[in-house]
């Protein structure tokens, strides 16, 4: 299954441009909360000692919250600018520029796989999750944080928060217009059972999802079978 419609030369270009912003938008955009939201992905996967990967790892703020929980953190992503940042913050963690559809690692190096509003931007999802089984041991455990789309009460909120306000807050940042991208990505990616369905067909067992935020959010779980 492809989700993402920009190639990923576009995809990485897109949040190189994006660096600059990219941690202001987020406290915007989710009200500060998604702070609370990587704590709770680290709290609920990693344990301490686990060597951790971090893919898609962003200006490194999930990597952040998995070391506080005691991991030994590499934080992936292929966008330069944006591991940057991340080295800004944290010069003792490993961050590596690496592609999570062609992961450079051998199977079975880490406990923990995590990603952060990573798995909404590849280009395959199917192989995404394979690569992220592949480089797991048996046993290990993944954590998936990713927006998706609620239904109910909280619908048509959602709808005028990231279809008018969020484009509106990044057309206002300098190299934030790329946020435009944003509501078409949540709104092609699978919904939570569709995601917890392709984690079980990639080789995970005991699945379970939660959300946050009255459903804008979910994080999945699951074991390496
Ligand atoms: C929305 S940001 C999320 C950053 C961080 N995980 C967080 O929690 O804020 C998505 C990141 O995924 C990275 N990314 C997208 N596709 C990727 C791929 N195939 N391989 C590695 N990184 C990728 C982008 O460069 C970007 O830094």
């Amino acid at each position: 299954m492809t989700t993402g419609t920009l190639p990923a030369g576009e995809v990485r270009t897109m949040f190189d441009r994006i660096a600059p912003v990219y941690d202001v938008m987020n406290r915007l955009m989710t009200l500060g909360l998604d702070l609370r939201w990587r704590r709770l992905t680290a709290e609920a996967v990693v344990r301490p000692g686990d060597r951790v990967l971090d893919a898609c790892c962003g200006t490194g703020d999930l990597a952040l919250a998995a070391r506080k929980a005691g991991g030994e953190i590499t934080g992936l992503d292929f966008s330069p600018r944006m591991l940057e940042r991340a080295r800004r913050k944290s010069p003792s963690i490993e961050w590596v520029e690496g592609d999570l559809l062609a992961l450079p690692y051998e199977n079975g190096s880490f406990e923990v796989a995590t990603v952060g509003f990573g798995v909404r931007n590849v280009a395959d999802l199917e192989r995404a999750l394979a690569e992220l089984r592949r480089v797991l041991v048996a046993g290990g455990r993944v954590g998936i944080l990713e927006i998706t789309t609620p239904t109910g009460l909280f619908a048509p909120f959602y709808r005028v928060w990231f279809d008018r306000v969020v484009p509106l807050l990044g057309k206002l940042l300098r190299g934030g217009a790329a946020y435009s991208y944003l509501p078409a990505s949540v709104r092609r990616f699978p919904g939570p059972g569709e995601l917890a369905e392709l984690m079980l067909a990639a080789g995970f067992d005991g699945v379970e999802w939660r959300t946050f935020a009255g459903g804008i959010v979910a994080l999945h779980i699951g074991r390496a079978t």
